[in-house]
C-alpha cells in the first residue's frame, strides 16, 4: 500500500552533545545529525511514509553529514536546495532528565535563506501534507517566504505545524507575536507541554486548546513527556498514556511523535486537505502510536528515530475521551 506523500520544510542542525575525554583542557562533542524538521522526515522515512524534505542543504562537512544521514533513511532530497552557507550547529546540554538546553551557532546559515523563487519551485501537487515548524518558521530573511508557503500549500494539503519554540536563540515573544497567524494556516498544532508554558504562561492545557481553536487550527495535540499527550479536536479532546522507557535524553522525541501521528493518520486515509473526517477516536490511536515512537527515540542517544520493524501497531481500541 502506497502512503500518502508528506512534505517536510525546514532545517537540519548539527547537534554537539559533549562526551567524557580523557585529555585535560579539552572539550570533546559528538555531532549528531538534528533539527526539528529533519528528524521529523526521517522518522516519517523510517516509518515508511514517503517523505520529501524541502531544506537548504550546505556543502560543508555537516551539510554532507545530514545528505547521508536523511537519504540512508529513504527521504527524498530531491526538492531540497544546495545552499552557499554554512550549516546550523547547536550544543546541547542535557539535565538529569535528558532534556535538552541548546546554545545556537545560527548566524547566516543556510536554513533560514529562502527566498520566494526557491520555494515558488517546490510542487506541491502529490503533497497530502505539509509539515513545518521550529526555527526555518520563525528566523528572518526566510520565515516570512516560509509562511507564504504555508498559505499556498493550504489550498490542496493538511497543514502540520510544531513551534519547537528555542527560547536560547528567538525570544518566546516573537513566537506570541506570530502564533495566532500559524494557527489560521494549520490543521494540526502540535506541540510540547513545555512550549505551552512560554506561548502561554501559567494558562492550563485546555485554555491553550480553545485559545488556539478560536484562532483557527481544529486540532491541537500537546505532549506531555512521561505523562502522555492531550489532544483536543475542535474542543473535544483525548488522553493518551505514554508507554515506560528508559529515557537515554528527549532529543528529538517530540519531532518523533509528530511524525509517528501523521504516519498514522496517513495509514488510516486521513490526510489531504481540511480532516473533515478525521474522529476523535482517530486522533486516540494515531497518538498512542505516536506515543510509542517518541518513547522508542527516547531509548537511543540524540534523535535517532526507530525504524517500522521496531514497532507494534497500535492498538486500534479509543481512549478516554471527554467533550
Ligand atoms: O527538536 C529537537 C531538535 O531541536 C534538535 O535536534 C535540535 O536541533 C533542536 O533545534
Amino acid at each position: 500500500m502506497r502512503l500518502p506523500l508528506v512534505t517536510i520544510l525546514g532545517e537540519c542542525v548539527a547537534d554537539a552533545f559533549t562526551v567524557p575525554t580523557p585529555a585535560r583542557g579539552e572539550l570533546a562533542l559528538r555531532v549528531l545529525p538534528g533539527g526539528g524538521p529533519a528528524n521529523t522526515a526521517v522518522a516519517l522515512a523510517r516509518l515508511g511514509t514517503p517523505a520529501r524534505f524541502l531544506g537548504r542543504l550546505s556543502d560543508d562537512v555537516f551539510g554532507r553529514l545530514f545528505r547521508g544521514h536523511l537519504e540512508t533513511s529513504g527521504v527524498d532530497l530531491s526538492a531540497a536546495v544546495r545552499a552557499a552557507e554554512p550549516s546550523t550547529l547547536a550544543v546541547a546540554e542535557l539535565d538529569a532528565q535528558g532534556r535538552a538546553a541548546y546554545s545556537f551557532h545560527a548566524q547566516g546559515t543556510a536554513d533560514w535563506q529562502w527566498t520566494a523563487d526557491e520555494l515558488a519551485a517546490a510542487d506541491l501537487a502529490s503533497t497530502a501534507c505539509l509539515h513545518s515548524g521550529s526555527l526555518a518558521l520563525v528566523r528572518e530573511p526566510g520565515g516570512t517566504v516560509v509562511e507564504e508557503f504555508l498559505a499556498r500549500a493550504s489550498a490542496t494539503a493538511t497543514v502540520s505545524l510544531d513551534p519547537n519554540v528555542r527560547p536560547l536563540l528567538v525570544a518566546p515573544e516573537v513566537y506570541r507575536e506570530r502564533l495566532p497567524r500559524w494557527c489560521a494556516l494549520a490543521d494540526i498544532l502540535r506541540l510540547s507541554e513545555d512550549d505551552l508554558e512560554l506561548l502561554l504562561p501559567g494558562h492550563t492545557i485546555e485554555h491553550a486548546c480553545d485559545t488556539w481553536h478560536a484562532a483557527g487550527v481544529p486540532l491541537v495535540v500537546i505532549t506531555r513527556g512521561e505523562r502522555g499527550a492531550v489532544a483536543s479536536l475542535d474542543g473535544e479532546r483525548t488522553t493518551v498514556p505514554a508507554p515506560p522507557t528508559e529515557v537515554v535524553d528527549t532529543v528529538g522525541a517530540g519531532d518523533s511523535f509528530t511524525a509517528g501521528f501523521l504516519h498514522h493518520l496517513g495509514l488510516r486515509g486521513l490526510l489531504g486537505g481540511r480532516l473533515t473526517d478525521l474522529r476523535i477516536d482517530d486522533v486516540f490511536d494515531a497518538c498512542a502510536f505516536a506515543s510509542q515512537v517518541a518513547a522508542l527515540t527516547c531509548a537511543t542517544a540524540g534523535p535517532n528515530p526507530p525504524w517500522a520493524g521496531q514497532l507494534r501497531p497500535a492498538t486500534p481500541t479509543a481512549g478516554l475521551t471527554a467533550s
